[in-house]
């Protein structure tokens, strides 16, 4: 059996220094994050969720027993060096944010970090209220044209970068889900945005502008919510351009995940799937800013499409072709950030008999979302010490609606995703590609 030959190991520059994490929104995800940090940093807490922190991976053959830390194989930024900023048009520090949110318990995770918290305070946002409905604030950035406030926040980046001395940055959409919009004409090159930034075109969502603002800078951007943001060719061939890492969309983290773990079973058992109703109760911000609904269309299109793409109805035709697929978020004041999914699956096996399947998921979403946060910043800043740039495909485990290259379909599997990943950081440092044949174990040269 022949090995794959090694590859080479890409130069990686040492993460030296401090990242700065910049976080659009300062609410539930991302106060849960940075307190989550620096409880963390300060020995009280465990990083329970993020594979940076405590996730392994194995080198080689399984008789070799290689399975170093992920932090211990690549160089990846320590917590201690991360430095936090944000913008939000709600001007409460995260102090106070953290508290309204109502995540975290007061006594045990924001007290203790109190003099943290209340020392990061929101630069006032770009934010217009015509893409999210139920919110209103009072920390926005005023200027004449969209153009103007891209510049502006490229100007916050520079200043931040400065005043923290960061090494790098790296910025994370954290904010609110902003209402469904195509990908249209003003989205194709960047003359067209830039001349619809210039002329205020509604088409340009403030989501574009922190995207554009953060390439421009040279800052690598993953979108957290399923807006468009720098999904569009004009900010992709930016990013390329510019040798900036770009990814997204929207965090996977509960009940889409548990679809992208449940659906691959019932294929690879060729198991069919007649209906799968899907519905939360949601009580927090984002809660309320989804219940309008043209920025619940925008997630609805981000949970809906995860079905068709890993069931493959064309291929399947007898077991996926005709699903009833159906999703709903209702806003639900009492459970706050603690959402409860529930799932209905109609499935059929042999012969075609019926059966159900029920999942009732009491999570909660922030604490969900918040280690991902943190991946994500460490992950986009090792690609960008690698020179990789443009859409970072290996990055969709974490996201619903991951954005692929064009003619590509974006894979869903959360363990394919996996794999990906791992095979990505092996490619890195120029180990061999783990394929899972095995047959080498049992066949002789
Ligand atoms: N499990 C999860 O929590 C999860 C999963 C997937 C996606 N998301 C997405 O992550 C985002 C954040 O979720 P959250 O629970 O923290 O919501 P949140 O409402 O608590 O926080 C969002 C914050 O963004 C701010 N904001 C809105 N528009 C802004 C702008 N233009 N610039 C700067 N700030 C702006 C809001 O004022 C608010 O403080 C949402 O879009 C949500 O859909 C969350």
């Amino acid at each position: 059996m022949t090995a794959v030959a090694p590859q080479t190991a890409r130069s990686i520059r040492p993460a030296k220094g401090k990242l700065g994490v910049l976080c659009v929104g300062l609410g539930a995800v991302t106060t849960t994050f940075m307190a989550g940090v620096e409880n963390i940093r300060r020995g009280r807490s465990k990083p329970i969720g993020s594979l940076t922190q405590m996730g392994t991976i194995r080198l080689g053959k399984r008789t070799e027993s290689r399975m170093p830390l992920i932090k211990e194989f690549v160089s990846l930024a320590a917590l201690d060096d991360l430095v936090f900023g944000a913008w939000d048009p709600i001007p409460d520090n995260a102090y106070e944010s953290a508290l309204k949110c109502g995540v975290l318990d007061k006594h045990e995770h924001v007290e203790p970090i109190a003099d943290f918290l209340k020392g990061i305070t929101p630069m006032p946002a770009v934010f217009d209220q015509f893409y999210v409905k139920r919110l209103a604030g009072t920390n926005v950035k005023q200027g004449k044209t969209k153009r103007e406030l891209a510049e502006a926040l490229r100007k916050d980046i520079r200043d931040f970068k400065a005043k923290q001395g960061c090494d790098r940055l790296v910025m994370v959409w954290c904010a609110s889900t902003e209402v469904f919009i195509a990908p249209g004409p003003t989205h194709q090159t960047m003359a067209t945005l830039e001349k619809a930034m210039d002329a205020n075109d509604p088409s340009i969502a403030p989501s574009m502008l922190y995207a554009y603002a953060a390439i421009m800078e040279g800052v690598p951007y993953a979108n957290g919510a399923p807006n468009l943001s720098c999904d569009v060719p004009a900010l992709e061939a930016l990013a390329r351009e510019k040798r900036v890492p770009i990814g997204g969309k929207d965090f996977k983290t509960g009940q889409t995940m548990l679809k992208t773990v449940l659906s691959p079973m019932f294929k690879a058992r060729m198991l069919g799937v007649a209906g799968w109703y899907s519905t939360n109760i949601l009580g927090n911000r984002d809660g309320e800013v989804l219940d309008d609904p043209e920025s619940f269309k925008t997630k609805e299109e981000s949970k809906l499409g995860v079905l068709d793409n890993i069931l493959q109805p064309k291929l399947y035709p007898e077991l996926y072709g005709n699903i009833f697929h159906k999703v709903r978020i209702n806003y639900y004041p009492p459970r706050g950030d603690n959402k409860e999914g529930w799932d209905n699956i109609d499935i059929f096996g042999w012969l075609g008999y019926p059966m159900q399947i029920k999942v009732d998921f009491l999570c909660r979403d922030s604490i969900l979302a918040a280690p991902l946060v943190l991946d994500l910043a460490i992950f986009f800043d090792l690609a960008a010490r690698a020179g990789l740039s443009g859409i970072q495909e290996w990055l969709s485990f974490y996201f619903k609606s991951p954005q692929v290259g064009p003619g590509l379909y974006p894979e869903h599997d959360l363990f394919i995703q996996l794999t990906k990943l791992k095979n990505t950081l092996r490619y890195l440092k120029g180990e061999e590609q783990i394929t899972h044949l095995g047959i080498e174990y049992y066949e002789n040269e």
